[in-house]
């Protein structure tokens, strides 16, 4: 239920408030009539951030103060003219910029185009930050091209649940390479001097009930899965600003949640940027306010009108909490203390200092779409494709036995760029995998199309049985002509959204008969998926020799899929999470939903592998796991101790040999195992990991540094990181189930 408890309708107050008020109202005209001098310290860029901070503070009114903790509509926080701060102009991401209405709308005639980058799954998929980093940047020039100041993104949350209807936002279900992939991508949005914005803090791990959810996660699994990424954005990544989650976690919202937010987030980890609210995640005025929750978006008008619309109504969006009509009685009433508008405010006015927003013109520069920025989406797009199956090497396509394709599927001939809700891009175009193929293939090969089933709802002439019976028997006629037949199925978004959960893993509208039916009278059949989660292929899977997940690989998918199946590009992609074809193989079966809008996340610390290996069930394809046209060996481990000021360190070196006769590229996955722990650990985790581009026949040496944050785990008694002296293993390999080379080291103090 929504907590409406803090609101100011203490009656108390009201005189008292509105005493002060006039006091305020009184100050603010008494300060319009003051000259800023303009040599103010605050507005010498030179002058250390923290001195500027402290002299605007000082300069401002209390309802000035008060008018910043509230965007002024839909995607821009207030503007304080007279003293020149100006507005925070946001953009919506975080895969590329979406359109959006309203005042605050970027372009007059809606939709306002952007590029579409892959999917954050995809990217997570290439375990290349150098890839995430390219995203984030060209966002960032992007996001400079529209002469705005913030992206909403990286979503980092952790897939606790394959079902979660916004995985295919994320980086998957492990912390460590979560993090690294959301490191990356900030670093590049900010090196544009664009404020990047870690969400959704902390974990929003399903729609069902997001606005009603209240979550039960224990203080380890908090620290070891669902703060990692969080806390790298912050530490590693100097994040500027995190947006909290809708739900509650352990009986508060996140919004108003001051372990999170304070004493996590800031006390622990030193975040000095500012926290803004989710969209209608605010439920009331005094607990996000002490809790550090600096701006709540969206604000003004927009957002009065739209609480009021019936879908926000229904879901249970909350939100206008802190409108200064809301706060400033509070402020009178002696239950939010000027001090912590002078926090609240003053985090956003560092962060404009900090990333230069305050000292430039809002102005347009740069340009959206280009070339370089296609590039970014093609490459990443390229590199995240997981070939999971190749029986027989049918993959590259070999032109001089494949002389006929049949291209089938409900994603053949529309790109499925992302998934659903608040993150999908309106493309200015969008290369289809049939385009893609029929581009590349030429003339070397002849290529023949049939939709073989519709996705629900997009021809809904073609959702029955009959239709669909119909468009099977068009594309097994097409698949039993050719040389070979390519199968594109997945989910569309509207089956993997923001806002819902899916409810099966199995593939809607059909798609399990299709492949079966394809399969049947073509032996050289290749799947390939677009989906943004783990999708059920046990109909069919042993049925067909070839798979490759493309997941939503953004506006360049079509192009990416052509270069991976011609072998112009060697599928490089890994695993993000575990591929599992049932729902309750999954770790949080039993425990999600919820009952009575309470979810216990009991799994705690065993999410993906960390559960399959504990309780040795082999999925359907294990997290870390592609396959490459090439080979790789492994040799060599070397681990040698050494010393620095932070303790006991330890270099961890191994040989990788690219044994076939194709360029490919390898990730090394280093996995560490505490075999001597006081406490129950997982068999493995993930701790290091390198993508490797090899031509045949050469090698390369890989190279780890692992220190004691790779051996520790969290310690409820000491509230701390605890490293047991003793032996800890390596498992080095080319997924978590293929384990390569084992050493162990001993860590002595
Ligand atoms: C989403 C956020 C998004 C915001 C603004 C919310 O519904 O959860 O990720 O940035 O809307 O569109």
């Amino acid at each position: 239920m929504t907590d409406h408890s803090q609101t100011n309708t203490n009656q108390t107050y009201t005189l008292r408030a509105i005493l002060i008020l006039t006091v305020l109202v009184a100050g603010v005209a008494a300060a319009h009539s003051q000259d800023v001098p303009s040599n103010a310290p605050y507005k010498n860029a030179k002058l250390p951030v923290e001195q500027r901070v402290q002299d605007l503070l000082g300069r401002m009114t209390v309802e000035e103060k008060a008018s910043m903790l509230a965007g002024a509509n839909w995607m821009e926080s207030v503007a304080v003219p007279r003293l020149g701060i100006p507005s925070i102009k946001m953009a919506d991401g975080p895969m590329g910029i979406r359109s959006w209405a309203g005042p605050s709308k970027i372009t007059k005639s809606s939709p306002f185009n952007s590029t579409a980058f892959p999917a954050g799954i995809a990217v997570a998929a290439t375990w290349d930050p150098a890839v995430a980093q390219s995203v984030g940047q060209a966002i960032g020039q992007e996001v400079r091209a529209i002469g705005r100041d913030m992206i909403l993104g990286p979503t980092v949350n952790i897939q606790r649940v394959p079902l979660w209807g916004r995985n295919f936002e994320g980086y998957g279900e492990d912390p460590y390479l979560a993090a690294q992939m959301g490191v990356a991508y900030i670093k590049g949005v900010q090196g544009e001097g664009v404020i990047a914005t870690v969400k959704h803090f902390d974990a929003n791990n399903q729609e069902f009930e997001r606005h009603r959810v209240d979550e039960s996660i224990d203080e380890r699994t908090l620290q070891e899965i669902y703060f990692p990424a969080f806390k790298a954005a912050v530490q590693e990544a100097g994040v500027w600003s995190v947006m909290s989650a809708y739900q509650k976690v352990n009986g508060l919202y996140c919004s108003e949640n001051p372990f999170l937010l304070k004493d996590i987030l800031r006390k622990e980890w030193g975040f000095k940027g500012f926290v803004v609210s989710d969209w209608g995640s605010t439920y009331s005025t005094v607990g996000p306010v002490n809790a550090g929750m600096d701006l709540e978006m969206p604000g003004g008008e927009p957002a009065k009108s739209w609480l009021m619309t019936e879908n926000p109504k229904k879901v249970g969006n909350g939100g206008d909490w802190l409108s200064p009509e809301k706060v400033l009685p509070e402020v009178a009433a002696g239950r939010i203390t000027v001090a912590t508008l002078d926090d609240n405010a003053g985090s956003i006015l560092r962060t404009m200092f900090v990333s230069g927003v305050f000292d430039r013109a809002q102005t347009a520069a740069g340009e959206i779409d280009t070339p370089a920025q296609r590039a970014v989406a093609r490459h990443g797009a390229a590199e995240s494709i997981v070939l999971l199956k190749n029986d027989g090497n049918l993959l590259p396509l070999d032109a001089s036995k494949i002389k006929s394709l049949a291209v089938i599927g409900p994603s053949a001939a529309v790109a499925r760029t992302g998934g659903g809700g608040s993150s999908l891009v309106h493309f200015k175009y969008a290369v289809t995998p049939l385009d893609g193929i029929k581009e590349r293939a030429g003339s070397s090969m002849q290529v023949s199309y049939a939709l073989g089933t519709s996705m629900p709802g997009e021809d809904p002439a073609k959702d029955t049985p009959e239709a669909r019976e119909e468009l099977r028997k068009e594309a097994v006629a097409i698949a039993a002509k050719a040389d070979a037949a390519i199968v594109l199925i997945g989910n569309s978004a509207a089956v993997e959204s923001e806002d819902f959960d899916r409810t099966t893993l199995d593939l809607p509208a059909g798609q399990d008969d299709l492949v079966q039916a394809i399969a049947k009278v073509n032996h050289n059949t290749i799947v390939v998926f677009n989906a943004g989660a783990p999708v059920n292929a046990s109909r069919w899977v042993g049925q067909v020799p070839s798979v490759l997940d493309a997941w939503f690989g953004g506006q360049e998918i079509g192009h990416a899929i052509a270069d991976v199946l011609f072998g112009d590009v060697d599928p490089s992609g890994k695993l993000p999470f575990s591929f599992i074809n049932d729902f309750k193989e999954s770790p949080a079966y039993g425990n999600y939903p919820g009952e009575d809008l309470h979810v216990k996340y009991a799994e705690g610390i065993y999410v993906g592998y960390r559960y399959f290996d504990k309780h040795s069930i082999t999925p359907q394809f294990p997290f870390g796991y592609g396959l490459s046209y090439t080979n790789f060996g492994y040799s060599d481990l070397k681990i040698k101790s050494g010393k620095t000021s932070g303790g006991q360190t330890f270099e961890v070196s191994l040989k990788v040999r690219n044994q076939g006769k194709r360029m490919g590229a390898e990730v090394v996955q280093l996995y560490v195992h505490d075999g001597h722990s006081s406490i129950d650990r997982p068999v493995k985790e993930l701790k290091g990991f390198r993508r490797v581009e090899l031509s045949p026949g050469k090698s390369t040496t890989v190279s780890f540094t692992l220190d004691k944050s790779s051996m520790a785990y969290y310690s409820t008694q000491k509230k701390d990181w605890v490293a047991e002296p003793g032996s800890f293993d390596v498992l080095v390999g080319s997924s978590s189930a293929d384990i390569r080379l084992k050493g162990s080291f001993e860590l002595s103090q």
